[in-house]
């Protein structure tokens, strides 16, 4: 075993693979995404997942801010999304966004879709978790995920 420091760290947690998720919120008429794969699940009931977002993240404060939001698990199809949500400026562009019931955007095409309520916000080191409820869902089953390892799309 070695002694943590950032890079290893970086290292060994992108060891661990995971799905991708593009969370996104709707503040002032405007569009905010950002590309998550800290998400997971956190109890069955009531149905609550949770993700984490940078405290340095440009949009830190319009996800704080927020009483809903969607989040977007991608499929194999949109390695594209994932790229431009995790850059500072996200295309929106060409996204047809799907109205939610609860004052959300969600992403079309996805292998699934989550529309949530922020229900609460806990400051961690760099990072603030949000736990969110599930208020609507979808999910695609002939679509195949877009998975995340060693810092590399698969
Ligand atoms: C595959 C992937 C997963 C990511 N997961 C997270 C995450 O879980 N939490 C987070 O804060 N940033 C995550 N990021 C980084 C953000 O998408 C984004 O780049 C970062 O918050 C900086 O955003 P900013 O340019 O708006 O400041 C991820 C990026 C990639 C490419």
């Amino acid at each position: 075993m070695k002694k943590v420091n950032t890079k290893n760290f970086k290292k060994t947690l992108s060891k661990f693979t995971t799905g991708i998720t593009v969370v996104c919120v709707k503040h002032n008429n405007s569009i905010y995404g950002k590309t998550v794969n800290s998400f997971n699940s956190l109890s069955l009931n009531p149905p609550m997942v949770l993700f984490s977002l940078g405290n340095y993240s440009s949009s830190i404060k319009q996800f704080s801010k927020t009483k809903f939001l969607s989040i977007n698990i991608l499929s194999n199809k949109q390695k594209k999304l994932s790229d431009s949500f995790a850059s500072n400026a996200p295309d929106l562009e060409d996204i047809k966004f799907i109205e939610g019931k609860n004052k959300t955007v969600i992403i079309p095409n996805c292998i699934a879709n989550l529309e949530c309520e922020l229900i609460d916000k806990i400051k961690k080191g760099d990072h603030v978790i949000f736990i969110c409820k599930i208020l609507e869902l979808q999910s695609n089953d002939k679509l195949k995920p877009l998975v995340y390892f060693n810092s590399k799309y698969f």
